[in-house]
């Protein structure tokens, strides 16, 4: 067998006991970037989302939104007016993309 079909095939395994593990694991840390976003998330953003963006608070309900990453990107970024804070310079780019991993992973545990 070559080497690279060794790769492959070790990739596609882990890649199949991840998937496994996503329905029971809390944070659904399958999704790259998410186990980060929901660190920054609980530290930031949970006062207002609340239940890890699972449940509605002074923010609305997170998980299984079916706003853009775009969207997303630009309200965390831009915040809203008497609503919500921006954070474009709190945050770096990796990080943003870390909160919008966090929030993709909320649908991905399917509630
Ligand atoms: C001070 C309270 C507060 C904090 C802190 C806060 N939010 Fe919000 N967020 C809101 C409110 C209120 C809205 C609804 C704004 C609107 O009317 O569009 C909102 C909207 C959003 C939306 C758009 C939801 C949608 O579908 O319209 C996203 C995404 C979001 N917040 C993510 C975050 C993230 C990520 C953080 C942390 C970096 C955060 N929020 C911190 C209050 C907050």
């Amino acid at each position: 067998m070559s080497r690279s079909l060794v790769l492959a095939l070790a990739m596609t395994l882990s890649g199949a006991v991840a998937s496994a593990q996503a329905p029971t694991t809390p944070q659904a840390a399958a999704v790259p970037g998410a186990e980060e976003g929901a660190q920054l998330f609980a530290s930031t953003c949970g006062f207002c989302h609340q239940g890890g963006g699972r449940a509605p608070g002074r923010g609305p309900t997170l998980a299984g939104t079916e706003r853009s990453d775009e969207f997303i990107l630009n309200r965390i970024k831009v915040g809203k007016e008497g609503a919500m804070p921006g954070y474009g310079r709190a945050f770096s780019d990796q990080q943003l993309k870390a909160l919008i991993a966090y929030i993709r992973s909320l649908k991905a545990e399917g509630k």
